[in-house]
């Protein structure tokens, strides 16, 4: 007996994204903001419970985020979440972007399966730990001059 592989795989995918927003799927699949920035201000590696780990780097230019990127080694939904938060950062004051919460990605994903929420609250607290080691570098120069 034989089956088409390719099309079993395929109607896998399909139910396992079932559960998923069309906007989680276009992030899972084109992630925005994705890599590393060279001599970023502020950057930060958090880790989950679940084992998953968020980067985020990001750049200041008169008090706004002039670039964030994002890398991740954990699955779908991290990658959307991770994407999602960057987008959201993106061009926001300091203070703005500190006020994003785990609630501004789900939204902004049209929300997670239960078993997925935590992937918004690794993404904001990346974000939240970025922005404060820029903050923690800004006070070590100012000491220092
Ligand atoms: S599965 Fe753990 S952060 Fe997404």
């Amino acid at each position: 007996m034989s089956f088409d592989l390719d099309r079993l795989a395929e109607e896998l995918q399909k139910k396992i994204w079932s559960q998923f927003s069309d906007v989680v799927i276009d992030h899972a699949n084109n992630p925005r903001n994705i890599g590393s920035i060279e001599e970023a201000d502020g950057y930060a590696s958090v880790t989950g419970l679940c084992g998953d780990t968020i980067q985020i780097w990001l750049k200041v230019k008169d008090g706004r985020i002039s670039q964030i990127t994002f890398w991740t080694d954990g699955c779908g939904t991290t990658i959307a979440a991770g994407s999602m938060v960057t987008e959201l950062a993106k061009g926001k004051t300091l203070p703005e972007a500190l006020q994003i919460t785990p609630r501004d990605v789900l939204d902004a994903l049209g929300g997670l399966p239960e078993e997925s929420v935590h992937c918004a609250f690794l993404a904001a607290n990346a974000l939240h730990e970025a922005i404060k080691d820029y903050q923690k570098s800004q006070v070590r120069d100012s000491v220092q001059d």
